[in-house]
This record gives C-alpha cells, sequence and structure tokens, in this order.
C-alpha cells in the first residue's frame, strides 16, 4: 500500500520504517525540514533500538522517503496517518491544534485528490476527536465522510526503548471505524502482525489508550503501597507480588473488571478497611488503598441517583443479597439504597427468592435489621407481584431468572445495575448504571412521564 505519516516523532518514525520494513511504500510528512531530511537520507530522527537499520533498509529500497509537501503527500498514497504530538495541560487538557492543523492541510490537499482516501489518527486523543477531525477534512476537502474518505482511530500501543519490537509485536491492533471499507483496508494492512485484529466503535477506540495507561499508572502505584505496607513489616515485598501474580483466576484476569455495582459482601469491605487501618497504624500513607472504600461508597450513591432520576414512585428491587444465590445481606450496596429511598418516601417492593426474613439468623440478621427493621413487608418471593406493583424495576444481580424481565414485563422502565443484557431491544425505558445506553428499541427515546416531583433530574 501507498501510507502517508504525518508526524515523524516517536511514533510516526518507528510507523514509517515498520510500515516499509512490511514491503509498503512510505511517505513521512513533518514541519522540520530537518526531520525530513534525515528521513531522506535513510537516517531514523529518533534514538531507538533496530530503528537505524530499518531506515537505512527503507531508503535503499526506495520505500521510505518524507516530504514537507502536504498536497504530494495525500494524492501519491491512500492512507494517511496522524502521529503528530497531543501535548497536555498542567490540568490534565489536551492540546489538539496540531492535529486540527493537519486535518485542515489533509481536507485541502483531499480536495485536488480522487479516490476514496482512509485518514488513521495514530495519535492519543479525546473521545470525539475523530468526529471532529471528520468535519474538517469534510469542510476542507468538500467531500463525503464514509463514501470519499473516512477518518479510522487506530491508537499506538508502542513504549519507547522498545518501540520498533512494540510496533511489530503489538498487544493487539485496534481500529475504530463506522466504515465497512476503510475496516477492510486496514485489517489487510495490520494481517501480517501476530495480534489480535480488533474493529470497533470509534469512541471506544479513542478512550481505549487512557483507560489502558491509567490502569498501568494503578498497577504500578498499587505494587508500590503495597511494598511500603510490607516493608515497615518486614515482609518481603516482591514475594508477595510474585504470588499475587500467580493468581490467574481472580488476581491477573478479567474477573472483577466489568463495571457493575458497587462491591459488598462480608470480605472485601472488611479487608480493604483493615489494609488501610493496617497502613495508618504504622503510619504508611496509602491513598489509593485508603480511598478505594470511598470509591466504592461514591459508586453506590449512583445507583440511587439513577434510580431516584426516573422520577417514578413505586420501585420494585430485584434481588437483595450482596450476589445472585445467597442470602448474605451483609454489606449488601443495595441495602443502603433501598433504606435511602425508604427515608425518601419511595414505595418499595423486593424480590429476593433467597432471603426469607424468618430465617436470617446471626450478623446478617443483625446488619439488616439495623437498616431495614420491617424488612418482612417489603421482600417477597413473588417476582410478579413485585413487578406488577413497580413503575421502575431495579436489577441488582445477575440471577438467570432475570433474564427473561423485559419480554415478562413490558413497558416497565427497567434499571440495570449489573449490565443483565449486553444489547436490547425492549418497549420501554432502559438506564444501565455504568454504561452507555444499550436499548435499541425507539420507545427508548419517548418522552417519560414523572411522577416523584422531588426527584432531580
Ligand atoms: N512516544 C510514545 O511512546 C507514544 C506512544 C503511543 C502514543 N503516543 C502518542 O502519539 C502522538 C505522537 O507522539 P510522539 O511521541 O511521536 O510525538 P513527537 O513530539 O515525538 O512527534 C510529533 C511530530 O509531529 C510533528 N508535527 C507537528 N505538527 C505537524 C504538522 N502540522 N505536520 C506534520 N508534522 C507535524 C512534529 O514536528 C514532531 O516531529 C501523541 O499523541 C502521543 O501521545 C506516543
Amino acid at each position: 500500500m501507498n501510507i502517508s505519516i504525518f508526524g515523524l516523532g516517536y511514533v510516526g518514525c518507528v510507523g514509517a520504517a515498520c510500515f516499509a520494513s512490511m514491503g509498503h511504500k512510505v511517505t513521512g510528512v513533518d514541519v522540520s525540514a530537518n526531520k525530513v531530511d534525515l528521513i531522506n537520507s535513510g537516517r531514523p530522527t529518533i534514538i531507538e533500538r533496530d530503528i537505524e537499520e530499518l531506515c537505512r533498509k527503507g531508503h535503499e529500497a526506495g520505500l521510505l522517503s518524507a516530504t514537507t509537501d502536504v498536497e504530494e503527500a495525500v494524492c501519491s498514497t491512500d492512507i494517511s496517518f496522524i502521529a503528530v504530538g497531543t501535548p497536555g495541560s498542567g490540568h490534565g487538557h489536551l492540546d489538539l491544534s496540531y492535529i486540527y492543523g493537519v486535518a485542515r492541510e489533509i481536507g485541502q490537499a483531499l480536495a485536488r485528490k480522487e479516490g476514496f482516501h482512509i485518514v488513521a489518527i495514530r495519535s492519543t486523543v479525546m473521545p470525539g476527536t475523530n468526529k471532529r477531525v471528520t468535519e474538517i477534512i469534510a469542510g476542507e476537502s468538500g467531500k463525503t465522510p464514509g463514501v470519499d474518505f473516512a477518518v479510522v482511530s487506530n491508537p499506538e500501543f508502542l513504549r519507547e526503548g522498545t518501540s520498533v519490537h512494540d510496533f511489530m509485536n503489538p498487544p493487539l491492533t485496534l481500529v475504530g471505524t463506522d466504515s465497512p471499507r476503510a475496516a477492510a483496508v486496514m485489517e489487510e494492512l495490520y494481517g501480517p502482525l501476530p495480534a489480535e485484529y480488533i474493529s470497533t466503535d470509534i469512541p471506544v477506540a479513542e478512550i481505549m489508550k487512557y483507560v489502558n495507561n491509567t490502569f498501568h499508572a494503578l498497577k504500578i502505584v498499587f505494587g508500590n503501597e503495597v511494598g511500603a505496607i510490607c516493608k515497615t513489616l518486614g515482609i518481603d515485598s516482591h514475594k508477595v507480588m510474585d504470588i499475587f501474580c500467580r493468581d490467574r483466576q481472580l488476581n491477573i484476569s478479567p474477573y472483577y473488571f466489568k463495571p457493575g455495582f458497587a462491591y459488598g459482601g462480608s470480605c472485601l469491605p472488611k479487608d480493604t478497611n483493615a489494609l488501610r487501618a493496617l497502613a495508618a497504624d504504622n503510619y504508611v500513607d496509602v491513598p489509593v488503598i485508603s480511598h478505594i472504600e470511598k470509591s466504592n461508597t461514591i459508586h453506590r450513591d449512583r445507583a440511587l441517583d439513577l434510580i431516584m432520576a426516573q422520577g417514578k414512585r413505586k420501585i420494585g428491587v430485584l434481588g437483595l443479597s450482596f450476589k445472585a444465590g445467597t442470602d448474605d445481606l451483609r454489606c449488601s450496596p443495595i441495602v443502603e439504597v433501598v433504606e435511602s429511598l425508604l427515608g425518601k418516601g419511595f414505595e418499595i417492593s423486593i424480590y429476593d427468592k433467597n432471603v426469607e426474613v424468618s430465617r436470617l439468623t446471626g450478623t446478617n440478621r443483625d446488619f439488616i435489621m439495623s437498616k431495614i427493621p420491617h424488612l418482612q413487608h417489603f421482600v417477597t418471593d413473588d417476582l410478579d407481584a413485585v413487578a406488577s406493583k413497580a413503575d421502575v424495576l431495579v436489577v441488582t444481580n445477575r440471577e438467570k431468572e432475570f433474564d427473561g424481565i423485559p419480554d415478562r414485563y413490558p413497558g416497565k422502565t427497567i434499571v440495570d445495575l449489573v449490565r443483565m443484557w449486553d444489547t436490547l431491544d425492549y418497549e420501554g425505558r432502559y438506564d444501565g448504571l455504568a454504561w452507555a445506553p444499550i436499548n435499541t428499541n425507539p420507545a427508548q427515546d419517548a418522552e417519560t412521564s414523572r411522577d416523584f416531583c422531588k426527584c432531580r433530574f
């Protein structure tokens, strides 16, 4: 393929050299004449392992060159990668002026180019940038998105120091696009790389790099906080984290990673608090570990706000225990939500087939009686009774029988705290706790009548 790459810094130079080594004809573009000269003399613009040799070979094979002439680069290629800098401000905001500047230049050049062109944003950008770049290019070129050109999100995952190796062996290849034509070209381009190719929605691809890097930072900070606690206690933290990493079922695994409801139960709240207290007793400052519970409480309150925001008085809660298949109510986050709703005058009915009030014992009984003393008036094992009475059905755990709720009770508002369904075509309103609407039915967007005037909307 014929490829142009805008920005010949770390990402651009490595991409240019690697694509050339895969047999593509690459034209680099930079505002820096010095960088353009380096590429045109077969030399890299950066210092990295293996990059010298790749640039020299690409240059000798006639597959790697550079220019400052945007029109020449766009008109002689099928794909333009944008790999210019996106510096951050002190407050975390991004300066996207280089991205938008290049978009304008590409748009002006495209006005004079025949044929379909792909613009792939390789730089790290915030969700919404692809849309804006598409508008800019359409405005400058007079061409139609999806027909004459497509802007795709293709985040770069390389790390400086091992960038050539990382480019050729990425953890995965990610392309966000709504153009099947662009998706096919991108899949062919990356086909030779030994990595899973994932095609997804544009905003999903755009936010991915931030989610990845923030998690990497969280891993480092968590490991260091564990290390600081271990050191004061005379424990070898490397032995601890080595064993931690050997648990591939719960620790290093997809488990616990899906956005859902707040955690609860008798172990996680107690044990995270205990580790925080242990650190505090030893004068070790561990802000990440210390704020885990606060984050969980804020998330629980998000559920409360979401239920109240439906503007309905009659709420049916489906599941009271902290997870499916148990009657353990201790520190179940939905108990706190129900307690607040009762206090605010909502009419509550609760379905939980595992919770039989007369059979609750010990700390389990003590906990629930301290929160909802008249629980027996609200809870039942009759799902139909709860559903028929309520206007809003709140799904709080992934009990199998909740699967059929949309078919059984059409027209009710469903508040889903656990992502019970992947997608829905439901004749009613659906609201998820921590994901964008998944209901494709037009009824989702119909105006809802609200009957609870104290609600915050
Ligand atoms: N460096 C990394 O390890 C890395 C890894 C993954 C993603 N990223 C992201 O990739 C993007 C680029 O990062 P980088 O480290 O390669 O940046 P960089 O600063 O090294 O290079 C950017 C290049 O863009 C050029 N440029 C600026 N305006 C231009 C224009 N109008 N036309 C052509 N060229 C122009 C600059 O002269 C410079 O050579 C950033 O969004 C960054 O966050 C970086």
